[in-house]
C-alpha cells in the first residue's frame, strides 16, 4: 500500500476507535463548545432542503443535523463509520417521532456509499474534512458527486486556515483555500455561499455540470 492510502487507513481506524469511545458524551460536549451554536446556525442559514427531497448526509455522527433536515419533511440517508455514534442517533429518531422521514441509517466509510448513482437532492458533509489530507477529501468528493443529481446541492466545511483557534489544532488539516476551491470547481461544483462560523467555513454548493 502507498504511503499516502496507508495513512488514510491509519486515520479512519483512530478515528473510529475515538469517536466509538466518545459517542455517549459527543452531543453534551459539542454543545458545551464556543463554535457549537455559530455552526448549527450557519447550517441553518444555507441548507434549505424541502419536503420530499431526498438528503444524504456523510459522517452524521449522532444526527445533528440530519435530525434538522428531517424535522423539514425530507427523506434523509445517514452514513458513519462509528456504530455507537448511530446508536446514539437511532435514539433520537425514536424519541422525535422521525421513522418515517429517515430511510436508512448505515455503517460504512465516507469514500465507499452504499448508494446508486444520481440518488440524491442534497448532500451534507460536515466535522468530518478536517481529520484527513486533501487526498482524501478528493475521494469523498468523487462519491459525493457519483450520487448527487445533476442539479443537486451539497454543504460541507473545512476549517480556516488563518483562524488562532485551528491553528492551535496540531491534529487537524488545514488547506489552503484556493486549493480546495479549485478542488470543488474540477467537480463541476459553483460555490453559492461562504460563511464563517466559528473557527470553520461552511460552503454551500451547487452541482452545475
Ligand atoms: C466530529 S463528528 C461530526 C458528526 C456530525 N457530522 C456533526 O457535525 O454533528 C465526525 C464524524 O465523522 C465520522 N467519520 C470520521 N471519518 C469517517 C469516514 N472516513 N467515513 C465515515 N465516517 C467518518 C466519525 O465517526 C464521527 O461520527
Amino acid at each position: 500500500m502507498k504511503e499516502k492510502e496507508k495513512k488514510i487507513e491509519e486515520i479512519k481506524k483512530f478515528r473510529k476507535q475515538y469517536n466509538d469511545t466518545h459517542a455517549n458524551n459527543y452531543d453534551k460536549e459539542w454543545w458545551s463548545s464556543e463554535d457549537a451554536l455559530n455552526e448549527y446556525n450557519g447550517f441553518k442559514k444555507l441548507v434549505h432542503v424541502q419536503p420530499n427531497e431526498v438528503v444524504l448526509d456523510i459522517a452524521t455522527g449522532t444526527g445533528t443535523f440530519l435530525i434538522e433536515m428531517a424535522k423539514l419533511g425530507s427523506f434523509c440517508y445517514g452514513i458513519d463509520q462509528s456504530p455507537k455514534m448511530l446508536e446514539q442517533l437511532k435514539q433520537k429518531i425514536n424519541q422525535n417521532n422521525l421513522e418515517f422521514n429517515i430511510k436508512d441509517i448505515r455503517v460504512c466509510v465516507a469514500d465507499q456509499l452504499p448508494y446508486p448513482d444520481q440518488f440524491f437532492d442534497w448532500v451534507t458533509c460536515i466535522g468530518m474534512f478536517e481529520y484527513y489530507p486533501l487526498e482524501y477529501v478528493k475521494q469523498v468528493f468523487d462519491e459525493i458527486i457519483r450520487v448527487l443529481k445533476p442539479t443537486g446541492k451539497c454543504m460541507v466545511d473545512i476549517p480556516n486556515p488563518y483562524d488562532n483557534k485551528t491553528q492551535n489544532m496540531a491534529w487537524i488539516f488545514k488547506y489552503n483555500l484556493d486549493d480546495f476551491e479549485r478542488l470543488i470547481k474540477s467537480y463541476g461544483l459553483k460555490v453559492l455561499a461562504r460563511n464563517r462560523a466559528g473557527c470553520m467555513f461552511q460552503y454551500l454548493l451547487l452541482r452545475i455540470k
